[in-house]
């Protein structure tokens, strides 16, 4: 029978996540991370607009979850942040740097691992530091600490196909943090686990965020994550995306697991569902008339 430790990919159950703070993590100066995002529009071919008029503002270390329905635009918009998508009209802009092309002032974290499966999961997270023009040794290092903050120091010398997908989760965003990005953006990074791991992943996000202080933009279509990860959630409309509103999530840090049973908890899921399902409802029957 399988044990719940290894569902939850927890074989080294004995290592505890590292405490928070350690004076060896450079954490990030709340100064960096601005994001803003003025009046981006996109579209496709020129004529298929799948972004509308998107306004936000993401302020230096604030973790914001952009929630809407399956297609509406998100990881589009997304990616005009990442810079592998530009935008038809508007701008985005990191820390007053309008956004032409990726680059290692944002990392990305994506729903299914990109990572290198030749690699060891130390080589994998010090990839980064490398190509930033790092000694060998410090690249290392960088990635010693990273990947003891996600809890996988027993596996730093192993491949990716021996990992969990919740681990080559966790290497996915050591990966990412390992250039030290003033912005992390996760792209429905947990969409593909099942519930307790991705509940295990969020809690454990949420502690490498506190310790970091990075600007944090997670896109998901799922309300329960949205709520317990966020500072504020920004709902997008069905095709073609607008951002249609932008709720503050009144819980405090840091959250726990008892938090989804809080009377703000339920009240703003409750909001959260009421413009997802009107918006789903809309799509439904847009996509009916046709
Ligand atoms: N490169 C592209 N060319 C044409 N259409 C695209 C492209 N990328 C995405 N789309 C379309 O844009 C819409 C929004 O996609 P996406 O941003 O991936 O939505 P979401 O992430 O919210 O599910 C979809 O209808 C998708 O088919
Ligand atoms: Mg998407």
């Amino acid at each position: 029978m399988t044990t719940i430790d290894e569902v939850l990919g927890l074989e080294q159950k004995t290592e505890e996540l590292p405490p928070l703070g350690r004076p060896h993590v450079k954490k990030h100066p709340t100064e960096t991370g601005l994001v803003e995002i003025e009046n981006v529009s996109v579209e496709f071919g020129g004529q298929v607009r799948v972004v509308e008029d998107a306004s936000l503002t993401v302020n230096p270390g604030e973790f914001i979850c952009l929630l809407g329905p399956s297609g509406c635009g998100k990881s589009t918009l997304m990616n005009c942040v990442a810079g592998f998508v530009r935008p038809s009209m508007g701008s985005v802009k990191v820390d007053g740097e309008e956004i032409f092309k990726p680059g290692q002032d944002r990392g990305m974290v994506f729903q299914h691992h990109s990572l290198f499966p030749w690699k060891t999961v130390k080589e994998n997270v010090a990839f980064g530091p490398l190509m930033a023009k790092k000694g060998r040794t410090e690249a290392e290092s960088i990635a010693r600490t990273l990947i003891n903050m996600v809890g996988l120091s027993a596996y730093e010398n192993r491949f990716p196909n021996v990992l969990s997908g919740g681990m080559k989760q966790r290497v996915g965003i050591a990966r990412a943090l390992a250039n030290y990005p003033n912005v992390l953006l996760m792209d429905e990074p947990f969409g593909a686990l099942d519930a307790q791991t991705r509940s295990m992943m969020q809690e454990n996000l949420l502690q490498i965020w506190g310790e970091f202080g990075t600007t944090v933009i997670f896109v998901t279509h799922d309300i329960d994550e949205a709520v317990f990860l966020a500072d504020r959630v920004v709902v997008m409309s069905a095709s073609p995306g607008r951002l249609i509103a932008d709720i503050p999530v009144g819980l405090p840090r840091p959250r726990t697991a008892e938090m989804v049973l809080d009377s703000v908890y339920v009240e703003t899921k409750r909001m959260c569902m009421e413009y997802i399902r009107s918006e789903s409802l809309r799509a439904f029957a847009k996509q009916s008339m046709h």
